[in-house]
């Protein structure tokens, strides 16, 4: 008999770098102190009660076994609809979109085949949290390029000088969490023409894209027939439908990039849950439900900046997204997660610092907001940041 006690096997890390997010940390503190919680992005308001509807109804008829590897037919042909009639490029549903779960699986499959061991990937400081550990994983490296510090504006000549031989990819989030900016017609023309000589995709992550304001319009890389060409496009129901807990998002990309991305996709989840593909398919038929988004949005956007003007906080402009970022500079000194804590902790509102987006971990000051809350969630944040 073997008397050694049972023993786990020690690892190396995969990924030695990753700790428990800043989101969850942020979410446990504001629960611990009762805070509001404008840290994390999800909405505090339930979703159409025509969608729960739509979904319970594919349950109720027996739609409840595996889909095909893709997709649900009727979803991706509702997906490739609507970008064309808002971005005017049309995607094969056959062979061009790919059901994912959430945006978060369809970034990582998207590395994954596009991306080898060694490879290069630009991604643009501040950016998204999955993107690091995700191009870690594919065993490449990221190169982190900031964007222009004040108005995070692309910073092309920059973006230039990190392109490399050894560069297979380039991640562009607009409109852009955290700092809820935008890019315009211009900066996707100038990406286009940098991009022209190289053999570089573009993972373009548009989970905000039926978030944009003030009467302007996203600039979804699908409108650019250039780099449709070269990129994954992807996209979140749950960001549009106030239903983040569903995880489940879209990839649109040319068949060739298609046929690698599902290729990853078949052999991480195979496929995503049925029935709410098809109770999706359903709800996309009216498109009301995500033109309707800029308005609804921009209104509590409204609503939100013309609480913080009665502050001592400096509203940054948001124009896209549902975040809003602030300079905190005329109230503290603190370093941005300390005031970040500090205005959980003390003064009842969770935020997040925006260092925590920087590879280096810049801090500038700025924490950020989420106002897809209730009016009324939003007024009693409002209220306690009028004291500080
Ligand atoms: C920029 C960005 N990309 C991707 C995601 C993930 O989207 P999903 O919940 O569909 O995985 C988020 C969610 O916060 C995000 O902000």
């Amino acid at each position: 008999m073997n008397a050694a006690p049972p023993r786990t096997p020690p690892l190396t890390s995969r990924l030695p770098k990753v700790g428990t997010t800043i989101f969850t940390v942020m979410s446990a503190l504001a629960t611990e102190h009762r805070a509001v919680n404008l840290g994390q992005g999800f909405p505090d308001f339930d979703c159409d009660p025509k969608l729960v509807e739509a979904v319970a109804g594919a349950m109720r008829e027996g739609l409840n076994q595996y889909p095909p590897m893709a997709g649900v037919p009727a979803l991706r042909e509702a997906v490739s609809t609507k970008i064309e009639a808002l971005y005017g490029h049309r995607y094969d549903p056959g062979s061009e979109v790919t059901i994912t779960a959430g945006a978060t699986q369809a970034i990582l499959s998207a590395i994954l085949a596009v991306v080898h061991p060694g490879d290069e990937v630009i991604v643009l400081d501040p950016c998204y949290d999955s993107y690091d550990p995700n191009i870690e994983l594919a065993g490449a490296v990221a190169v982190h390029v900031p964007l222009t510090p004040g108005t995070f504006a692309p910073d092309f000549d920059r973006i230039a000088a990190s392109l490399s031989p050894r560069t297979r990819a380039i991640i562009v989030n607009t409109p852009h969490n955290p700092s809820a900016t935008v890019w315009t017609a211009a900066d996707m023309e100038r990406l286009a023409a940098l991009l022209r000589p190289t053999d570089v995709v573009v993972i373009s992550d548009e989970v905000y894209e039926h978030m944009v304001f003030d009467g302007a319009a996203h600039q979804s890389a699908a409108r650019f027939p250039e780099l449709a060409a070269r990129s994954v496009v992807v996209s979140s129901f749950g960001k549009t439908y106030h239903v983040t807990g569903w995880k489940i998002g879209y990839a649109a990309a040319p068949a060739a990039l298609t046929a690698e991305f599902r290729k990853v996709h078949q052999f991480n989840v195979f496929t995503v849950n049925t029935p709410m593909q098809h109770g999706l398919a359903r709800y996309m038929a009216e498109a009301s439900h995500h033109l309707e988004l800029p308005a609804f949005y921009q209104r509590k956007r409204d609503l939100f900046r013309a609480g913080l003007a009665a502050t001592r906080l400096v509203a940054l402009p948001s124009r896209g997204s549902f975040f809003q970022c602030v300079d905190y500079s005329a109230v503290s000194d603190l370093r941005e997660e300390d005031f970040c804590r500090w205005l959980t902790v003390e003064k009842g509102v969770a935020a997040i610092p925006l260092s925590v987006f920087y590879a280096d971990g810049f801090d500038q000051r700025i924490a950020r907001f989420c106002f897809a809350k209730k009016d009324e969630t939003l007024a009693l944040a409002l209220d306690r940041l009028a004291q500080l």
